[in-house]
This record gives structure tokens, sequence and C-alpha cells, in this order.
């Protein structure tokens, strides 16, 4: 006898509850595959719950599931879709999957942002803060992305064409390179940042499938790209010009001190969502 919608919904619950963090999480995965391979939304398990699934498509829920449970694949890569700041991004393993904390740094930006400036979003990956701040804010605004990792920036260029965004996106290339002799009213940055130490503290799904080089910076300083932003990123910042910077937990104290030691003023530690310190404002 073949399985009913209902039954194969409650199968992927149950499975999916191994490796997400709530029951919640559980579900919300469950409905994205179901809706994935067989196009459903998710009340068609209530309104028609008992239409039978051919063996053909259980086959592929059920692949879909083991690459999910035995592999830890994150769902976003394994559906090629991440939402971040209500849009929905392609990603691959080759970026990082946006992550909702970020979205406050898009807002402290739009909140400096005035029409006529130009902006600039170091380590854009899939063009995360780029394509939100343009899909916001259109052409008001010139908006420049680096990345040093040219999968990721291939990434940012299919987002930037189905999202219908005009962002400037540069070569690859470390760092400030790519904009050589260019300056900026507010350079935006969610550099990697994660203690190569916390390795096995991290879920498989980051550790085994997120791009090392978007987690972990170089060497052992988990500060490498805050010294670099505040010692290079001078020459590239307008008169009035600001930083603003996505942090770990416990990162603000530190990057502050460095930004005070390279001169800048207003230099401010803010509070994500979860009120944690996750991102410092720096003004030149
Ligand atoms: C934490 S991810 C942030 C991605 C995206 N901006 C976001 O907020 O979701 C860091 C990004 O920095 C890039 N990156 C790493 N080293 C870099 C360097 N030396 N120069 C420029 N970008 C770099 C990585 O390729 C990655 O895309």
């Amino acid at each position: 006898m073949s399985q009913t919608l209902q039954d194969i919904h409650q199968i992927l619950r149950e499975q999916l509850r191994a490796v997400t963090v709530s029951p919640a999480q559980a579900t919300a995965e469950a409905d994205l595959i179901l809706e994935a391979v067989l196009h459903t939304l998710p009340a068609t398990v209530v309104t028609d719950g008992h239409r039978p699934i051919p063996e053909s498509q259980c086959q592929l829920l059920w692949n879909f599931l083991e690459q999910r449970i035995q592999k830890r694949i994150p769902i976003q890569y394994l559906l090629h879709k991440a939402f971040f700041y209500g849009l929905p991004f392609y990603v691959n393993p080759h970026v990082l999957i946006p992550r909702p904390e970020t979205e406050l740094l898009v807002e402290k930006a739009l909140a400096f942002i005035k029409p006529g400036m130009s902006v600039l979003d170091v380590g854009t990956g899939p063009g995360t803060i780029a394509i939100a701040l343009s899909h916001k804010l259109g052409d008001s605004v010139r908006i420049t992305a680096v990345d040093v990792s040219e999968p990721a920036l291939k990434v940012a260029k299919i987002n930037q064409k189905t999202l219908n965004t005009s962002v400037n996106f540069r070569p690859a290339g470390d760092l400030f390179a790519p904009v050589d002799g260019e300056r900026f009213d507010l350079i935006v940055s969610n550099p990697p940042y994660i203690d190569e130490a916390l390795k096995p503290t991290l879920e498989p799904e980051v550790l085994w499938h997120e791009p090392s080089g978007a987690l972990f910076p170089p060497g052992e300083d988990v500060y490498y790209f805050y010294k670099r932003l505040a010692q290079e990123g001078k020459p590239f910042l307008n008169a009035g010009g600001r930083m603003l910077m996505e942090t770990g937990a416990g990162m603000t104290p530190g990057v502050c001190q460095f930004f005070l030691a390279a001169g800048y003023k207003n230099v401010t530690a803010m509070r994500d969502y979860a009120d944690l310190d996750r991102m410092v404002s720096a003004d030149f």
C-alpha cells in the first residue's frame, strides 16, 4: 500500500528531529522538502493529507532525507535557497549561508546611508549585504562589493540577476585590492571571525559543508580581519565615512580597541536581536 502525504510528512518530521534544534524547525524543513520534491504547499498536508504518493516520488524524498540526515548537508544547500532580508538567495557550498543576525547590519547601514552615497561590502559572499541594500535603495546609492573567492562572486552575480539589483561586483581580490584608489562613504563587512579552536563545537552542517575561507580567519588570530580593516581601510573612506562590521559574540571590546588605536571616532559596539554585542561602528 502506498504511503500518504500525511504519513510522509510525519516520517520526515520525526527523522529530521535528529538534526534540527526544535520540532518547529523539523516541521519547517519537512515542509520545504515536500515543496521541493512534490511542489506542495504546507497546508496541503492538512487539506489533502490522504493523497497517496507514488513510489517513485517517495524514493526521491528518501534520497533527499538521506543527504540531510546522513551527510548533514544544510537544507539551504540541498534546496539551493536561503532567505535573507526577505529575499530568496541562491546558495551553494562556495558561499556562507546568510544568517538572520546579519540582517541587523543591513538595518544599521540603512540608518546611515543617504541618497548619493557610495557603499562597499567587503567579503560579500553570495552578495548578501550588498544585494539586500541595493534591493532596498535602488539606484539612489552606488554599491560595490568585493570578495577574495571567485566561486563566491559567481554566486553573487547569479543573485544579482535573479533579484534584479545593480551592485558593482569586482573581480576577486584580497580585501581592498579590487577597489584600489577609490573611496566610499560606508564600508560594511561581515568577515570570517570564528576561532579555529571552536571547530569541535561546530555543527557538522557548518564544519563539513560551509566554506572554511568564509568561517575562519587565517592563522590563529580571530581579530585578523578587524586589524586589517582598521589599518588598511582608512584610505578607502571619505571624510565623515563609516565602517560597520559584524563580529563574533564577545569580540567587540577587542575590535573597538583596534579602531580607537587607528584613530577612528565614535567607535561603538552594538547589540544584536539576541542582546549580544555583535557589531561595531567606527567613523573616520
Ligand atoms: C562570513 S562570510 C560573509 C558573507 C556575507 N557577506 C554574509 O554576511 O553573509 C565572509 C566572506 O569573506 C570572504 N573573504 C575571506 N577572506 C577574504 C579576503 N582576504 N578578502 C576579501 N574577502 C574575503 C569569504 O570568501 C566570505 O565570502
